[in-house]
């Protein structure tokens, strides 16, 4: 926007001098574009406050890889929550997302259909098997090249090995399980890397974390990175990692995804609210679950927040 508001500068006396000149019709044809230039600012102006603006100068931030919140001020999610909820979060008895986990539970071992074997038939024990599996998603399928996360990758299995429909992301079903195959990696530090692979879906999840977004025209930084531990309509901002999901959320009395939730702080700011399951869902968790990465933040799945 400011390059379109230099080019109007420099533009205007040069057409001015050309009507001087009489070349009526050059000039004209040189003050349309400026014209134009106009009108789409005016247009860009009104508009800023409603659609996604500039993005943060990424000088302020350091380099590409570097965390803006320093190793040793990481602090998982449920460091944020009330006492209360912290009891009923680390009470698996209390903890209403273990009705979810146990559809999960039941799902893992039932065989769907004459012909589909259930995941316990090809991966036997979760808590083996599945240990420290969700630490390292998002990840890219060697299959199809394509970024998946936990669900994705779940229903992967679903249409590749067990021939059956996908789970309706946000279903019951694909909530209880998704908990339950990362409930087998609690205790695990988050592990997500950037590599050659997955370099331009983390680029992109980046530069949608560090971009203003709605009419309220913030960033996720502004609220995780620059105000963590402030107060937003008597909750507690935290530090926005991904380790506790799915979660429980009293709000939604239910279970949600981590894409429900990342869609509650797009609409939180009036933005666009980009679909669940969507490529720039899955390019944020995955810029989201490098920034989570380190050996203090551990996965503590089911999550309950407020
Ligand atoms: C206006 C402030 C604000 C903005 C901007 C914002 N959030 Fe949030 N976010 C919150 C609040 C408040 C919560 C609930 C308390 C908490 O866990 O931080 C939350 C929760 C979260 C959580 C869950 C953390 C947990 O442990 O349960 C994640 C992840 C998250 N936000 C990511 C994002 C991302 C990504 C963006 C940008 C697209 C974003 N947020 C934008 C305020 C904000
Ligand atoms: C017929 C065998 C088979 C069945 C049934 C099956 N899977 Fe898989 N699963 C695989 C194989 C093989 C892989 C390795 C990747 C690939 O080849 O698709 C895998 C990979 C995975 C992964 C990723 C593991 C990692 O280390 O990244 C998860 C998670 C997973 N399966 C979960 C499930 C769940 C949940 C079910 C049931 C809904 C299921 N699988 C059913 C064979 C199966």
């Amino acid at each position: 926007m400011n390059k379109l508001l230099n080019l109007q500068i420099i533009n205007l006396p040069c057409c001015i001098t050309t009507f001087i000149t009489k070349k009526v019709i050059y000039a004209f044809k040189a003050c349309l574009p400026v014209v134009f230039i106009t009108i789409a600012n005016t247009f860009l102006v009104c508009t800023t406050a409603i659609a996604h603006s500039n993005e943060i100068s990424t000088n302020d931030l350091g380099a590409e890889f570097t965390r803006v919140i320093p190793s040793k001020d990481l602090k998982s999610g449920s460091t944020f929550i009330s006492n209360d909820l912290k009891s009923i979060q680390n009470n698996d008895d209390l903890n209403p997302a273990f009705l979810w986990v146990l559809q999960g539970e039941a799902l893992w071992s039932s065989v769907a259909g004459k012909s589909s074997p259930s995941c316990a038939s090809c991966h036997g024990e979760s808590n083996q098997a599945m240990r420290g599996v969700s630490t390292h998603y998002p990840q890219v399928d060697q299959e199809s090249g394509e970024l998946v996360n936990l669900e994705a990758r779940i229903n992967l299995c679903r249409v590749r090995h067990q021939h059956l429909d996908p789970l309706k992301l946000e279903s019951d079903q694909m909530l209880g399980i998704t908990a339950y195959v990362a409930l087998a990696s609690r205790g695990l530090p988050m592990n997500v890397r950037v590599d050659n692979q997955n370099m331009e879906h983390f680029l992109n999840g980046r530069s949608i974390y560090y971009k203003r977004q709605g009419q309220i025209n913030l960033a996720c930084t502004h609220c995780h990175e620059q105000n963590w531990g402030g107060k937003l309509r008597g909750e507690t901002i935290s530090q926005g990692h991904i380790n506790d999901y799915p979660a429980y959320r009293l709000e939604w009395q239910h279970m949600g995804s981590l894409h429900r939730r990342l869609r509650a702080c797009l609409s939180g700011v009036r933005a666009y609210m980009y679909p669940l399951g969507s490529k720039e869902l899955l390019d944020l968790e995955l810029f989201l679950g490098w920034r989570s990465s380190d050996p203090k933040i551990k996965v503590e799945t089911p999550g309950v927040r407020r």
